[in-house]
């Protein structure tokens, strides 16, 4: 009988709890494909005195996840509580420095220290597998790192977080408010435990520096990323978006140029035509654009206890199976630097949604602004709320929403015509600004 590969979890909430009830109902499964048994023998979470829908009867509590990681009889420490600091760092770092696999879901964690750590695994012969960290059930990190080994990537990008996508889905569907869209994402166990890392970019900046790093061999690097929330988004955008035959959606995008890596995540519209467009709910995208292979899209999943666990159970077989490769497809040193790519020479159309004073003259001037900026605009509306014309209103001059789009052109021309039309005074509030990605 072939020994058994002795699992310690840490963390047993969404993703945790589902972890231990997949590996014990695909016990047998397992084995077979790993030829040996995967056992769940110790695990860990902050209150031991909670209720959960979990059987842990034959299972060891350890009261840390420092005595997790050190307990001998663990071969294997599974990180499922999340966060970029303590108690997740030092006790994977302690796993590994024992010569123990570790397997975890923490991109928040990977993206600040993951080089740290795969230094820390290269030097003491260990695994450490992430998979579950980007893209939940999509096998990305293993598609870059593995199956993609022999291509040159020149651009990753999609749509990289669930609760995002969930609510840019209902609000555009359903008409529902942003925070009620929320709401459901956190109750459906998809946000993290503080939801502006989701809502504010912050989530996809993470994963996107990792898928950067596997695709193009560079240094995890989450501040070179420029990153905007969707938190800005209201009804009125989707609507405008969706009149337009546009759709929005949260893109990460990382492309090789000749300046180096370009990495962005914001708020795009997408054609709605597009297939990225046809991505809904929590359901997450990844395209890789490869030299002398077209585009390939990887399509699953992107949050949830279920589909997390897939993915993390997968890296567990794989340590199972004996399998180890280099955390980010290469030895730690070989890995490049990468700088900030600067976002005023990004190139794209725009819609730009601006509440413009109804006087005679106001749709002129903007025109103007922008024309001495070499912005040409492919539409321009002029949008009355519910068809009511309010040009005057007790005497005061009123504001109607104006939506353009523009053709190509470049983001420094965009603001600096958008700083002279404000000075105009034919504007109040900001601008609101989306880029367009059409292919
Ligand atoms: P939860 O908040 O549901 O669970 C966190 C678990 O960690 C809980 O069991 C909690 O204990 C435990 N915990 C928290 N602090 C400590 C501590 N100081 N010591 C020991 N245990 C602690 O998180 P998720 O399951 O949603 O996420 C876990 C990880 O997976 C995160 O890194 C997340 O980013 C990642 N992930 C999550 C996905 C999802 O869809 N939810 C998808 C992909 C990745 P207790 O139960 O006692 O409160
Ligand atoms: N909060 C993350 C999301 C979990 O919504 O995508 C999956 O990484």
């Amino acid at each position: 009988m072939v020994a058994p590969l002795r699992v310690g979890i840490a963390g047993l909430g969404t993703v945790g709890a589902e972890v231990v009830r997949l590996i014990e109902s695909r016990a047998s499964a397992l084995a077979s494909r790993c030829g040996r048994p995967v056992r769940v023998i110790a695990v860990t979470a902050r209150t031991k005195a909670k209720k959960r829908s979990l059987d842990l009867r034959g299972i060891a509590w350890a009261k840390d996840p420092h005595q997790l990681a050190e307990n001998p009889d663990v071969d294997c420490l599974v990180e499922l509580i999340g966060g970029a600091g303590e108690p997740a760092l030092s006790a994977i770092e302690t796993a590994l420095k024992a010569g123990k696999s570790v397997v975890t879901a923490n991109k928040a964690l990977i993206a600040k220290h993951g080089l740290r750590l795969a230094k820390a695994a290269e030097a003491h012969g260990a695994t450490l597998n992430f998979e579950a960290a980007v893209g939940a059930a999509i096998p990305i990190v293993k598609t870059l790192r593995e199956g993609l080994a022999g291509t040159s990537i020149n651009r990753v990008y999609g749509i990289l977080n669930g609760t995002c996508n969930y609510i840019l889905t209902r609000m555009e569907k359903e008409g529902l408010s942003f925070d009620e869209c929320l709401k459901d994402a956190q109750r459906l166990g998809y946000a993290e435990a503080d939801p502006s890392f989701d809502v504010d970019g912050h989530d996809t900046a993470q994963k996107l520096a990792i898928l950067s790093s596997l695709a193009f061999g560079t240094k995890v690097a989450e501040n070179a990323i420029y990153v905007e929330g969707i938190s800005s988004i209201t009804p009125e955008d989707l609507r405008a978006a969706s009149d337009l035959g546009y759709r929005v959606k949260l893109l990460g995008v990382a492309v090789r140029t000749a300046k180096g890596i370009e990495q962005r995540v914001h708020p795009t519209m997408v054609p709605k035509s597009s297939s990225i467009a046809q991505v809904m709910d929590v359901t997450n995208a990844v395209t890789v654009d490869g030299e002398g292979i077209p585009p390939m899209t990887l399509v699953g999943p992107g949050a949830g206890g279920a589909a997390t666990a897939s993915a993390v159970v997968a890296d567990i077989a794989d340590v199972a199976r004996g399998v180890r490769v280099s955390p980010f497809g290469r030895p730690v040193e070989q890995l490049r630097a990468t700088e900030k790519a600067p976002m005023e020479r990004h190139e794209g159309g725009y819609y730009i949604r601006l509440m413009a004073r109804d006087f005679p003259g106001t749709a002129a001037a903007i025109a103007t602004r922008l024309a001495e900026q070499k912005i040409s605009l492919e539409s321009i509306v002029q949008r009355h709320p519910n068809g009511v014309d309010l040009a005057r209103s007790g005497g005061k001059a009123s504001q109607v929403p104006v939506i353009l789009i523009t053709y190509a052109t470049h983001e420094d021309a965009v603001y600096r015509a958008l700083k002279a039309v404000q000075r105009d005074k034919v504007i109040s509030g900001r601008p609101q600004v989306i880029r367009i990605e059409k292919n």
